[in-house]
């Protein structure tokens, strides 16, 4: 097990699935019922043992800064009118021995390269990735938090995977793993269904070392000519064990419509005052 103090949050990107709503809302702050995306995933994070938030963003993600922020007006007036429970989940969003850290990636130039933005913050210890857009719930330790646990030492990398289905083999960075250990011999990103390793896919969540940042630096454009992770971590397991751990919980894909409707469906019907609501809506749909 490895101590986990910084989790980076790559969140610069467009959010183009899920635009006109983008255009304005960072796709990060889209709400599963009440809390935004990124909301799960620092709660993931702190979970972890994070202390460090390092959030990579863009000048069009102030939205993110301002809602980790205090809001003395809200808040006062929460106050006065006595509504306690809203004040503290307003002023609850993060203990309050977390704190964020912003960087800015000025040019979108990959996965890989907003990590590598993250280099003066992170400096020499091991760190965890969340990308927020891979929402994972479940009952006992979050996922990170599963991986920190599996990571021996801080040379060693940690990756989420699951089985994925063949024909999705291109949304995704694939991993063969050596039989009887869960050693990641080779990873490609977005492979064709025809020349994929195999069906164990990559989900958002890493726990790498800090060496990471030095092969970031000499790692130039991949899969849709952008600096990708996955090639740093190819060229990482030629000398370090990378792990592939098969997490424990389910994962919603956030970053597709199709993800972002069934995780509200789960946290409503695990809701007693929506899930009612949720189950009479079908019904009615049927007899229609
Ligand atoms: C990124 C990574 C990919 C990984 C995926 C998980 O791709 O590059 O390797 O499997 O996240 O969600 P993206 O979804 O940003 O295109």
């Amino acid at each position: 097990m490895i101590r986990l103090r910084k989790v980076v949050f790559p969140v610069a990107g467009l959010g183009t699935r899920f635009l006109p709503a983008t255009k304005v809302v960072p796709k990060e702050m889209l709400p599963v019922i009440d809390r935004p995306l990124i909301q799960y995933a620092v709660d993931e994070a702190v979970d972890a043992g994070a202390d460090t938030l390092v959030f990579v963003t863009n000048r069009y993600k102030h939205s993110i800064a301002d809602y980790f922020d205090s809001a003395y007006e809200l808040e006062e007036t929460l106050e006065r009118a006595g509504k306690h429970e809203l004040l503290a989940a307003v002023q609850g969003l993060l203990p309050p021995h977390v704190r964020c850290v912003y960087v800015t990636q000025e040019q979108a130039l990959g996965l890989g390269h907003a990590v590598l933005c993250t280099k003066p913050v992170v400096g020499d210890e091991p760190f965890g990735v969340i990308l927020p857009d891979d929402l994972i719930v479940n009952d006992g330790p979050g996922a990170l938090r599963q991986m920190a646990e599996c990571a021996p030492d801080a040379e060693t990398g940690v990756l989420a995977v699951e089985e994925v289905p063949r024909a999705d083999t291109g949304k995704y960075g694939i991993v063969d793993v050596e039989k009887g250990s869960e050693r990641i011999r080779h990873i490609v990103e977005k492979p064709k269904p025809e020349d994929a390793p195999s069906n164990l896919g990559v989900v958002g969540r890493y726990v790498l070392p800090a060496r990471i940042f030095d092969l970031l630096e000499h790692t130039t454009p991949g899969a849709g000519g952008e600096i990708q992770l996955t090639d740093a971590i190819a060229a990482l397991l030629r000398d370090t064990p990378v792990l592939a751990h098969r997490f424990r919980g389910r994962r919603f894909d956030c970053g597709s419509k199709a993800g972002m409707v069934r995780a509200t469906l789960h946290f409503a019907l695990d809701d007693p005052d929506l899930a009612g609501i949720v189950r009479e809506f079908v019904a009615d749909h049927d007899v229609v």
